[in-house]
């Protein structure tokens, strides 16, 4: 061998065994991240412990601790970050759920709240909650919802009681969010129901023990997701795509008479 082929080859060989370093630590990261990704098994898996939740999220809860329980790999520390403190989880973990799961303690009554609302809300939702200006109309809208202009309040749309607690005590007020103490949250709260004739007592006493008589006027029409069944022909694997209408259709009205589709030549010129 010439020694330049000597020096080539040699170099070869260094370039070859250069490569094959880089091959083997970009190969370590992706190995590392395979294992890693079940890591997440230990929130789901203690969330199966507590007692089994209604629900389709629920459901879907437990499908995932299944599956991070089956695959279980050894835990890998990425060396970022510590274990979230239960007091950190707590201040997260404020939702309240239909069923009253969740409700924070505390009482109160729409006379107490009329007092809170009009010094924490009514400058922007006016005192009756039919809002000052441009801000969310909070009563009123009943039967509404069907009409040209559906006024969509917590009497006339909301789904549950726990929704107005809910989103009250995570939000409101606006600029101040989670401030209200337990008591002033209810207060307002069975105000706010006050204002919209769900609770027709002043002086109803509204909790987290009371919580389960109050119901809300448009709670019927939320139900589960039935289009799988409601549309089921929609759904069908093959849909039909020519003849569909059983005997002959009848034109009901032509795009032409209301005047959106432009006459011959009198269109926008499409090259
Ligand atoms: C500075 C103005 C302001 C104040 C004060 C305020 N809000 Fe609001 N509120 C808003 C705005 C803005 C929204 C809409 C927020 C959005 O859609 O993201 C809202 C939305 C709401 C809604 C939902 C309305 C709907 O139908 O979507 C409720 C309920 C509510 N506020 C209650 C309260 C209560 C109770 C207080 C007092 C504790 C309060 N707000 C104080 C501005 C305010």
């Amino acid at each position: 061998m010439s020694r330049s082929r000597e020096i080539a080859a040699l170099l070869a060989a260094v370039l070859i065994g250069t490569a094959s370093v880089a091959v083997a630590q970009s190969g370590k990261p992706a190995a590392k991240e395979t294992s890693a990704k079940p890591t997440a098994k230990d929130a789901p898996a203690k969330d199966a412990a507590k007692p089994a939740p209604a629900g389709p999220a629920a459901a879907a809860g437990a499908a995932a601790a299944a599956v991070a329980t089956a695959a279980a790999p050894a835990k890998v520390h990425f060396g970022i970050g510590r274990e979230a403190k239960p007091d950190e989880i707590a201040g997260w973990d404020i939702d309240v759920r239909p069923d009253g799961q969740g409700l924070p303690p505390g009482k109160g009554t729409a006379r107490k709240g009329e007092e809170l609302f009009v010094a924490q809300c009514a400058a922007c939702h006016g005192e009756f909650g039919e809002s000052a200006g441009r801000w969310p109309v909070l009563a009123g809208g009943a039967g509404s919802l069907a009409s040209h202009d559906p006024v969509k309040t917590i009497g006339s749309y909301w789904p549950y009681a726990s929704t107005v607690i809910d989103y009250v005590r995570r939000a409101m007020p606006f600029g101040n969010a989670q401030s209200l103490s337990g008591d002033e949250l209810y207060s307002i709260v069975a105000y706010l129901l006050y204002l919209n004739d769900v609770i027709t007592d002043q002086d109803q006493e509204l909790s987290d023990k009371t919580f389960p008589t109050v119901k809300l006027t448009n709670e019927d029409n939320f139900f589960d997701d039935d289009r799988e069944v409601a549309e089921k022909s929609f759904w069908k694997k093959e849909p039909c795509m020519s003849n569909c209408v059983a005997g002959t259709p009848k034109v009901l009205g032509r795009a032409r008479a209301i005047d959106v589709t432009p006459e011959d030549g009198k269109g926008p010129r499409v090259e």
